[in-house]
């Protein structure tokens, strides 16, 4: 949610700032901006993408070797150039980015607009670059740092910020509260960001700023304190990506490329965890934590999107094999209903992005309240995975396009790896089955290799359905979550309106929209519902629905009685919901590029969502 970069060292900022910008234009795509000091301050902004940014700037001045950079999503005021960032300060002393949210940002432009301070933008960021001015410009012999530090004092609410000061214009200061910032140290120059991924190709070291931290960064030196002007406590680490991993390749988009990717994804996620010679799992991340999960009452697993419907996967799987009650909610309800817990609760969270603000916030107050927080998380040193008593990551590589799909495959796939273990851990499943899922899950990466390679069917398939207006999407079971998920991708990225429905509820309201125009997507392979859900397909053609299937390869009885079917190969039920999912992201994904929409950054989305 909005992205931050910024550059100081002996270069030109302006490469590094507008590459940056589009590694991370992910983070939101309404308006991008720019300010470089050179001889004097120049800040460049316009509504559009970094792209259209790009084109703006072409002609101008952007000679300068400090700067810093945003992408955009909105919150306040409506995506315009006027409410792009960064902004400046009324009387110009200081230009500001950031990322996050003001909460009280009305009384403070109420008190300021009484100081004499006027407003040019809708925003809550221009109402604290004003703030800092205001101190800045009250206080006797006042530096830009200290007025950044009082102003940031009187803030209620998410912060990530950069800030350059015309007057110290040699450095920069960078803060944070809530939102993630990363500093990338390379030689002679330091790079800033709302996570490691510009700085790929520069640096491989960087330091993830803890929550209160600031620092002031020259080129020869970097200062890290919290914002309470006391030492601070970080550490260098190592980003270990390649550039290969941030490119399209010869894909048209990063989701296709990203669903492609599967086999090996889900591969690195068991990697070093599954044996299938020792007929074991091993989740090093929880080694020591362990005994507290076994003796655990109740695990509640929290998320949002494509990770709440991972986590409902986590659920099925925890409880019918390991027997211990789960719970699952969406992190910004259960962080406001007050819930009820205690030390033998074990809470985890499941975040792609180990930034998503609800989620992290309802994790600290399960950790306030007594319970065991783990994280589940893709991004390495995320707020999540470090604020968490352990936990593991899914190892899936970076995922840019917006529509989540290698990043569910994977966290499925780490629910799968630790329902088994805590079942086995738990004596309540036998041996015999503890080694045949293993070998079924090994067995995951050639089974998604083989749906992928029937990608041209999956596309004539939805070239039958691309103008259908609503789709339903049913599944049972473990399926259910991924007939939920199917129906997420399709309305993120085609904007067909889609519902994701337990099959068995059907009969209670959605069966009233089927007709001859409606597709609906039924996962139905054969396992133990099968029966139930061919009786529901049943319902569904009786009113003359258009029945996409999900099937068992060589299911010839679906076969004739739906109208198209998606074949994926036989699995063992604990581990078909990897395979099921596969289709539907490819049945979203051709129908949203026959719609001529845009894939991997579709509007209003943003991927990293770090506000409520
Ligand atoms: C946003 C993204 C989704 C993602 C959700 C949760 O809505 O667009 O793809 O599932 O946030 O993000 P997280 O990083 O916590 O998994």
């Amino acid at each position: 949610m909005c992205g931050i970069v910024g550059y100081v060292g002996e270069s030109q900022a302006y490469p590094f700032l507008i590459q940056g910008l589009k590694r991370l234009e992910y983070r939101g795509y309404d308006s991008a901006g720019l300010a470089i000091s050179g001889t004097e301050l120049q800040v460049h902004k316009c509504k559009g993408r970094v792209a259209d940014l790009e084109s703006h700037v072409q002609s101008k001045d952007v000679d300068g070797t400090v700067g810093i950079a945003h992408t955009r999503w909105a919150t306040h005021g409506e995506p315009n150039d006027r409410n792009a960032h960064p902004h400046r300060s009324m009387k110009g002393n200081f230009a500001l980015v950031h990322n996050g949210i003001i909460e009280n940002y009305a009384e403070l432009k109420i008190d300021l607009t009484r100081n004499g301070f006027e407003f040019q933008s809708d925003t809550d960021t221009e109402v604290l670059v004003n703030l800092i001015e205001f101190f800045y410009l009250n206080g006797e012999e006042m530096e830009a740092e200290m007025a950044i530090r009082l102003a940031l004092s009187k803030v209620v609410g998410a912060f990530g910020i950069a800030v350059i000061c015309t007057r110290e214009k040699e450095q920069l200061i960078v803060a944070r509260r809530g939102s993630p910032l990363v500093v990338g140290i390379g030689t002679g120059e330091y790079f800033v960001a709302s996570d490691a991924t510009p700085v790929i190709g520069y640096t491989n070291n960087v330091i993830y700023l803890n929550d209160n931290d600031l620092a002031i960064i020259s080129q020869n030196s970097l200062t890290i304190k919290t914002l309470e002007d006391k030492p601070a406590t970080f550490k260098i680490s190592r980003v270990d990506r390649t550039i290969g991993e941030i490119e399209k390749g010869d894909f048209a988009h990063f989701m296709l490329k990203e669903i492609f990717e599967q086999p090996k994804t889900i591969e690195d996620t068991f990697r070093g965890r599954l044996s299938t010679d020792r007929n074991s799992i091993v989740l090093g991340g929880l080694l020591d934590i362990f005994p507290r999960i076994v003796k655990a009452k109740r695990i509640i697993l929290i998320g949002c999107g494509t990770s709440w419907h991972a986590a409902l996967v986590g659920e099925y799987l925890i409880e019918t094999y390991a027997r211990v009650p789960v719970e699952v909610e969406y992190a910004s309800e259960f962080r406001y209903r007050n819930p009820i817990l205690s030390d033998d609760d074990v809470v985890i969270a499941i975040s792609q992005s180990g930034e998503t603000s609800d989620t992290l916030v309802a994790l600290r107050m399960a950790k306030e309240r007594g319970a065991t927080i783990l994280g589940v998380c893709n991004v390495v040193g995320s707020s999540i995975a470090r604020e968490t008593d352990a936990g593991v990551y899914t190892h899936a590589g970076i995922e840019i396009g917006v529509a989540s799909t290698k990043a569910f495959t994977a966290q499925v796939t780490v629910m799968t790896l630790f329902a088994l273990k805590l079942a086995f851990a738990r004596g309540e499943i036998t041996s015999a089955l503890y080694s045949e899922i293993i070998r079924e899950l090994a067995e995951i990466p050639s089974k998604i290799s083989t749906i992928l390679a029937g990608h041209q069917r999956i596309e004539e398939i939805a070239a039958k359905y691309k103008d259908a207006s609503n789709a339903l999407y049913l599944g049972r079971g473990a399926l259910f979550p991924v007939a939920l998920e199917g129906a997420l991708k399709l309305k993120e990225i085609s904007y067909m309106h889609a519902e994701g429905y337990a099959a068995g509820e059907m009969k209670h309201g959605p069966i009233a929209l089927v007709d001859d125009n409606l597709p609906v997507v039924v996962v139905a392979p054969k396992d133990h519902y099968y029966e139930k859900i061919v009786s529901n397909i049943q319902e569904v053609k009786a009113r003359k629905g258009n029945i996409i299937a999900v099937v068992t390869e060589g299911d010839l009885v679906l076969k004739e009685m739906v109208n198209d079917i998606f074949e994926i190969p036989e699995s063992h039920p604990a581990v078909t919901p990897l395979l099921a999912i596969v289709p539907l992201q490819l049945f979203a994904y051709y129908i949203a590029v026959m719609r001529g929409c845009d894939v991997d950054q579709p509007r209003n989305l943003a991927k990293s969502v770090t506000v409520e």
